[in-house]
């Protein structure tokens, strides 16, 4: 489906790799850099007021891990892949990398994939095993928040970024 044309758009059909990844970093990113910390902070208070809970305690490690996962795989994005992308798509000048970028790529789709199951796993047991408190279901809506941001955040990349990207590399 194409978008709908703007006077910016009328010498492209398709929205560009470049356009693409500055949408998905001023929308889903930045969602992320500001929900994350605030779950941080809210599961924290969680694991305090479920001081006898092994698996609060538990969720909170793996929320803290899953969020370090996290916040490299945007930087790699935003430092290495997207620019890349946007360079070979504009005939600018290459990132210099040591990474494998069509390996990272494959990564990437895979840590999505972990990531969101892992943050799914840490929203079952706070369901599960937090006592009733309005710190619960608050902490319940802001991942609720996350994880819904995330399906259209993930289908973007694994449908569009990342196909688009494996060509640009391609045509190298
Ligand atoms: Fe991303
Ligand atoms: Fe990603």
């Amino acid at each position: 489906m194409f978008p709908v044309k703007r006077r910016s758009d009328t010498d492209k059909e398709h929205m560009s790799f470049q356009k693409i990844v500055e949408e998905i970093m001023s929308t889903h990113h930045s969602l992320l850099r500001r929900e994350l910390p605030k779950i941080s902070e809210l599961i924290k208070a969680l694991t305090t007021e479920n001081a006898e809970s092994k698996s609060i305690t538990e969720a909170q490690q793996i929320f803290e891990k899953v969020r370090a996962k996290v916040e490299a795989h945007l930087r790699d994005e935003e430092s290495v892949l997207f620019p890349t992308g946007v360079a070979l798509e504009t005939g600018g000048e290459a990132v210099p990398t040591e990474m494998n970028l069509l390996e990272r790529v494959a990564e990437m789709e895979k840590e999505h994939d972990g990531c969101g199951n892992a943050l799914a796993g840490v929203y079952q047991t706070i369901i599960d095993d937090a006592s009733a408190s309005e710190l619960k279901e608050k902490l319940l809506a802001t991942i609720e928040i996350v994880q819904e941001d995330f399906v259209s955040h993930v289908e973007k990349e694994d449908t569009k970024v990342h196909p688009m990207l494996v060509s640009l590399l391609a045509a190298r």
